[in-house]
């Protein structure tokens, strides 16, 4: 018998009064089911009290069974009934309170999960793409590994020739297997897309007219303007009368569709040994730092005669023009990017601000 279960007399009707007011005052008190759970077991278990003293009813004298029944069943009729109303608040309330704290909105608007982004370098390509597809150029692409022949020999770099220098390589280890030619056998990550001119003229013929975007390598240290692996993209056109005018019609087209109607580029003389007259390209550049100016925007020239003949193009009859530029320098100009480092990272929320289109509009 635990303490709530001392014996009870049948017969005593404050002891028995007693016992009831104070079931109802703990039956008052519970605040939840499973404390009014608690104090109906004290009450009405099978160990309590009440229960107990039923069970005596039996061995008192016969005159006394009545009453004693009575007295215990009141007892119990008002503790069953007392159980039975705070039952229903309580039950009532719970039901209350999960229908406001498990309660679903439908109109909420829910975490979807984080899509990814393009980079802005590719749909830089696309857009890119897009321009020279609707003048009716061809899109070209060539192997980011590539032989050193079409790497340097076959655009005019003579061997020995420092030019072949200009341009700081990642020569791929093992790959020189030695032949008559000083570069036979050795492969290079490309340093440029000009090799891809080479391929397109081999493969295509002429006349040609292709851009060619894609990924270049050299050992630069990664810093806030320079990437060992960046983007370029190539042009090359050749045809009969082909003259360094249409080369600069078509580079003003390309820089206003790159930058805006206000863009325009200028020509300095410069060299590279596959193009000849060669010449750095300037771009009109508004936004510049200290006010509008001429900003470096890419290498172009004529194709050097020795280049066509190299690629099987008869230079009596054909010219051709040839420009390349970098990508990430044109992403960095047209928006403003100040560090590479944010292109290069991968951080997704520097690549979803520039949008699925890649303009950032
Ligand atoms: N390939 C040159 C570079 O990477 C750029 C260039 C391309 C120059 C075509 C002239 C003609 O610097």
């Amino acid at each position: 018998m635990d303490e709530r279960s001392p014996s009870l007399n049948p017969l005593d009707e404050t002891a028995v009064a007693r016992l009831v007011n104070e079931g109802l005052d703990e039956i008052t008190a519970a605040t939840d089911l499973a404390q009014l759970k608690t104090v109906r077991a004290a009450f009405l278990g099978d160990n309590a009290a009440l229960v107990l003293a039923n069970r005596t009813i039996g061995s008192l004298d016969a005159s006394d069974r009545g009453a004693a029944g009575r007295n215990l069943g009141a007892a119990r009729k008002a503790l069953t009934d007392a159980f039975a109303a705070r039952e229903d608040v309580l039950a009532a309330q719970y039901e209350a309170r999960v229908l406001v704290e498990e309660s679903v909105d439908v109109t909420a608007t829910y975490m979807r999960h984080q899509v990814g982004a393009r980079h802005p370098l590719e749909t830089l390509q696309e857009e890119i793409a897009d321009f020279f597809v609707a003048m009716g150029w061809e899109i070209a692409e060539g192997p980011e590994v590539e032989h050193e022949w079409f790497n340097f020999d076959s655009l005019n770099f003579d061997i020995d020739h420092p030019a072949r220098q200009m341009q700081d390589t990642f020569y791929v280890d093992g790959t020189t297997v030695g032949g008559e030619h000083p570069a036979d056998g050795n492969l290079v990550m490309r340093t440029h897309t000009s090799p891809v001119q080479s391929r397109a003229m081999l493969e295509r013929g002429v006349p040609i007219y292709v851009a060619c975007p894609g990924k270049v390598f050299r050992s630069d240290a990664l810093d806030a303007t320079h990437t060992p692996v960046f983007h370029q993209v190539e042009g090359l056109a050749v045809d009969e009368g082909l003259t360094m005018a249409h080369l600069k019609g078509v580079l003003d087209h390309f820089a206003q569709a790159m930058f805006g109607p206000e863009a325009k580029t200028r020509l300095r003389p410069s060299f590279f040994p596959f193009t000849e007259p060669s010449a750095e390209m300037d771009l009109w550049f508004p936004q510049k730092k200290g006010g509008p100016g001429w900003i470096e925007w890419g290498g172009c020239g004529m194709v050097n005669p020795n280049v066509l003949r190299a690629n099987g193009v008869d230079p009596e009859r054909y010219t051709g023009f040839a420009f390349g530029m970098g990508l990430e320098r044109t992403l960095m100009l047209r928006h403003g990017i100040a560090d590479m480092h944010d292109i290069v990272e991968g951080d997704v929320r520097f690549s979803q601000q520039f949008g699925i289109h890649g303009k950032g509009r």
